[in-house]
């Protein structure tokens, strides 16, 4: 495998994983999924749905990735099925998007460290003014690329997987370092009711759906990332107990970033957990304000030590994101490994453009499409969000799982989840394979694709 590389040991590809896997997506998104979908019982699906269903998936695709030894798009060839390849088209596709809005709210997240040191916690009130000032944001968007890039150049277990065993601990007791705190505000105990106790009178299909969506994009899958990153695992570790830590990571990050803001949302709002924003704006709008209120040096403190880690978080899934497409680029184009880094790095920079301009620079982009039914238009940026992770996601799902049981046929499948497993043709996990992955996997990611299409771009 001269020039392709490989993580350096299981630990270095778990670390790395789950790095792709926590992101934005868990202490940005997962919160305010939570605050908006009716606390505690989103909790609860989400849980669910990815042990039940998305585990599967994650498995699967890391066993292609390590049996092939190839990138998302040259693995579906190596295993025979050339006309198969349009998976890894779509992932590679899906990745250049999501990458494309990514980057910008991370470059969001880099430059409000720098307000929080300042103690510029007006910030928050003007948000948008922030957003619009689209020089100063394309320039932090521009450095953490730049980052992104500089990781990915120097390669699997040089840059990703070194990068991934730094950033990860810290990220880890940050975040308890900060829940911890958050614990002792007045009215903590409000936030943590709302988080922790579920009310099942308000589950709805609306809320059933935005948790495997949720679980989905957390953790990473449909588009090839863990194909790729499973085409670095060493032949001898065991895939099963790999994927299964993996999730464990992800689900309990995410679970810890809730701790740590809902106790601050109880605060803020008294107890009352009312008039708080929650969507899109609770990261970056409410908590500043909380931070302010704190105010003085603990509040910046806070505050500063909030958006770092929320680099970190991001950070490892911006790399993966980056390694898809380079992947493909140094096995199938022979590319050189730094060249394909920087090259793919700013295309996909000037593809997040209109995304940069969509948040009140440009009124085109920011009004970009009115959907069917809507009220009011959707920015540019939320549109490619739309698109790539709640419609090209689960299709590439569906696609993946499909493939994995009716193409490659199951008995491969095991057989790869058997190396470095000894016990795994007795084991319960395979009877539980062979009994969700040829319909109802499929068929469940099938609904809520079709679902999701549906009530987002048509008004259902
Ligand atoms: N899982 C990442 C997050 O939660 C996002 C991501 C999606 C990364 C798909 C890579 C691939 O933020």
């Amino acid at each position: 495998m001269a020039g392709r590389g490989n993580f350096s040991s299981k630990l270095g590809f778990i670390a790395a994983a789950a790095g792709s896997a926590v992101g934005l997506g868990n202490i940005w998104g997962f919160p305010y999924e939570v605050g908006s979908g009716g606390g505690a019982i989103f909790v609860l699906i989400y849980l669910f749905f990815c042990f039940t269903l998305c585990l599967p998936v994650m498995m699967t695709e890391i066993a292609i990735g390590r049996k092939t030894a190839k990138n998302a798009v040259g693995a579906f060839e190596k295993l025979g099925y050339k006309n198969w390849r349009f998976i890894g088209m779509l992932g590679l596709l899906s990745g250049v998007l999501i990458l494309s809005f990514y980057n910008v709210i991370a470059g969001w997240a880099f430059g409000y460290v720098i307000e929080m040191a300042k103690s510029n916690f007006a910030v928050a009130d003007s948000f948008s003014t922030f957003t619009s000032d689209v020089f100063t944001v394309g320039l932090y968007g521009f450095v953490f690329m730049g980052i992104t890039a500089f990781v990915v150049s120097k390669g699997v277990s040089g840059g990703i997987e070194k990068a991934a065993k730094f950033l990860m601990p810290t990220l880890i007791i940050m975040i308890i370092g900060i829940a911890v705190y958050s614990f002792t505000l007045p009215n903590a105990i409000d936030g943590l009711k709302f988080y922790l106790i579920p009310d099942f009178s308000k589950v709805t299909g609306q809320v059933i759906f935005n948790a495997l969506g949720q679980a989905f994009f957390s953790l990473s899958l449909g588009m090839g990332a863990f194909i790729t990153y499973g085409s670095y695992v060493g032949k001898n570790d065991n895939l099963v107990s790999s994927a299964t830590l993996i999730t464990l990571a992800d689900v309990g990050i995410a679970f810890l970033a809730g701790l740590l803001i809902f106790p601050l949302i109880g605060f803020m709002s008294e107890g009352s957990m009312l008039n708080v924003g929650r969507g899109p704006a609770l990261i970056f709008v409410t908590l500043p304000q909380i931070f302010g209120h704190i105010g003085g040096g603990l509040g910046s403190l806070f505050g500063t030590a909030f958006f770092t880690l929320l680099c970190f978080a991001a950070l490892t899934s911006t790399v993966s994101l980056l390694e898809v497409p380079v992947a493909y680029l140094v096995d199938e184009r022979k590319m050189n490994r730094k060249k394909a880094s920087w090259l793919v790095a700013g295309t996909i920079f000037v593809i997040g453009i209109p995304s940069l301009l969509s948040a009140g620079y440009s009124q085109f982009f920011t009004n970009f499409i009115t959907y069917v039914g809507a009220e009011s238009a959707t920015d540019f940026l939320s549109f490619i969000a739309n698109v790539a992770n709640d419609s090209f996601l689960p299709l590439g799902g569906i696609l993946i799982t499909v493939f994995a049981s009716h193409v490659w046929k199951r008995e491969n499948l095991h057989e790869e989840l058997a190396l470095g497993n000894p016990n795994y043709h007795q084991s319960w996990l395979k009877k539980y394979l062979n009994f969700v992955m040829p319909i109802i996997v499929p068929m469940v990611l099938g609904i809520v694709f079709i679902l999701t299409i549906l009530v987002n771009f048509f008004g259902f």
